[in-house]
């Protein structure tokens, strides 16, 4: 099942921008929401076609995304790229909502067996700030950035018709019945709402108000305690300053990469802003971060508050960020892969610690082949005795850089660990072709870069959102 597209996109006949709003970065903005409706991928001439901009242009535009990391330019195809979901973190952490409530989300979830999620108005849209989602066969696939009309939803009934309890009798699809309640603050504004979804082949709407009704009750109590005693986060402490990604961009749409460097002005310790603050933070001049906020304004991207202030919207995670959390680690590492395995002319490949349902394995998750007549050939799926790998040396005794002949004779297997933002080894990074191919310490340094690369935009990802390991 897909999310029906947000109703948003593409932006409704826009009002002519004020004459001060920087075109190279409405321009931008209005790529990356091409690129997050189409779910990650378009190419370049469908770019040029939907935005109604001159291919040259387009050109330009994706070159400055991709030189921020923001977008990655495959032959004719451009995609939306990890490094991108540090927009949506900012919002995310703006908002407090995920870290707050986060966790209390998860553990209903674990109490009650059903997919919980939490979100926040849009608009005229809700826009999912959390999920946990219940893998089956019938499951949901919102994730956090998707959107769904307040119409038209069970969240979205809460915050229109400012009541107690809605429920979705399958209004968003067939089959699919919600329950939401709304969380309030300490000034009894409705902050967020919390859903609980399920499916008609386990419960009824009734059936389900009934079945969740007094848990669901008991959550909203925690999560308006939490909301109430948290520190104020103007106390926390600052997080890092934002600059402009990759450095300095020369060229006609420098205005799109200052412009976007505003975004990641925000965090849980700045949630809402001064122009004078977003200058200093962003090292914008006060005139250029004054059309960026001006431009962001009038797209609803960033809104202005009392004390002359300004905060992001939710409409900000509308920048990418569903579909860049709609991923595993073998999707975030493919790309690495492919380039690593080019530059080595070897097998490269990611893999996980099996140990069901008996002994210690490793499992392919991911491998990219060069294409030579003697290739190595381990199928994605397919599994080895940990003890005979080097993936399997990092990932049962956490061996840095673990170097095996075997499991046939004359190959020789290289492996680093991933890890996760915790620290922990999720997944092992190998390298594995014919002993005396390559020399092994330039695979370990190859490995070790590329291992780190996987493993910063993992993290990027997985701030907010769960990244399957596999
Ligand atoms: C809904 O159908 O109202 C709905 C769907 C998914 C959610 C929450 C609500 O996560």
């Amino acid at each position: 099942m897909l999310p029906p597209p947000s109703p948003l996109s593409p932006p409704s006949v826009p009002q002519a921008p004020p004459a001060e709003a920087v075109t190279p970065l409405i321009r931008g903005l209005d790529v990356l929401r091409r690129l997050t409706d189409a779910d990650a991928t378009l190419a370049l001439a469908e770019l040029a076609r939907a935005t109604g901009l001159a291919r040259s242009t387009v050109d330009r535009v994706c070159a400055t995304l991709a030189h921020l990391g923001y977008v990655r330019l495959d032959g004719r195809d451009a995609s939306l790229a990890p490094p991108l979901m540090a927009v949506a973190n900012a919002c995310l952490d703006a908002l407090r909502v995920p870290e707050l409530l986060g966790p209390l989300a998860d553990r209903l979830a674990d109490t009650l067996d059903e997919s919980v999620s939490l979100a926040v108005p849009d608009g005229p849209d809700i826009r999912f700030v959390h999920q946990v989602l219940r893998r089956r066969a019938l499951s949901i696939s919102f994730r956090v950035g998707d959107a769904l009309p307040l119409a038209g939803s069970a969240p979205g009934l809460v915050f229109r018709d400012g009541v107690p309890l809605a429920v979705d009798d399958q209004l968003v699809e067939p089959g699919l019945i919600a329950v939401a309640v709304p969380v309030r603050g300490p000034a009894g504004d409705v902050v967020c709402a919390v859903s609980v979804v399920s499916h008609t082949s386990r419960h009824g709407v009734a059936s389900l108000s009934r079945a969740v009704r007094e848990e669901l009750d008991a959550c909203v109590a925690e999560m308006e305690e939490a909301l109430a005693t948290s520190p104020h986060p103007q106390g926390l402490r600052p997080g890092p300053r934002s600059s402009i990604a990759g450095g300095p961009v020369i060229g006609p749409v420098a205005s799109l990469a200052r412009g976007l460097s505003l975004l990641t002005a925000f965090d849980a310790a700045h949630p809402a802003l001064t122009l004078s603050r977003i200058a200093e933070r962003t090292g914008l001049a006060r005139a250029t971060a004054r059309r960026a906020l001006l431009t962001y304004q009038h797209l609803g991207y960033a809104a202005p508050e009392a004390n002359r202030t300004y905060r992001l919207t939710p409409r900000v995670l509308a920048l990418g960020c569903a579909p860049l959390s709609r991923t595993t680690l073998p999707r975030i590492a493919a790309p690495h892969l492919a380039a690593l395995s080019e530059r080595l002319g070897e097998s490269v490949g990611l893999s996980v610690r099996d140990s069901v349902p008996d002994g210690d394995w490793v499992r392919c998750t991911a491998r990219v082949a060069p294409r030579r007549v003697m290739a190595v050939d381990i199928g994605v799926g397919s599994r080895l005795p940990a003890a005979v790998t080097a993936a399997g040396h990092v990932l049962s005794e956490g061996t840095e850089t673990a170097v095996v002949d075997g499991p046939e004779d004359g190959l020789r297997s290289v492996a680093v660990p991933v890890r996760d933002r915790d620290g922990r080894v999720v997944s092992a990074l190998d390298v594995t072709g014919h002993q005396g191919r390559g020399a092994t310490g330039d695979w370990a340094r190859a490995l070790r870069a590329t291992g780190a690369a996987v493993a910063a935009d993992l993290h990027v990802t997985s701030r907010f959102v769960a990244v399957p390991a596999h």
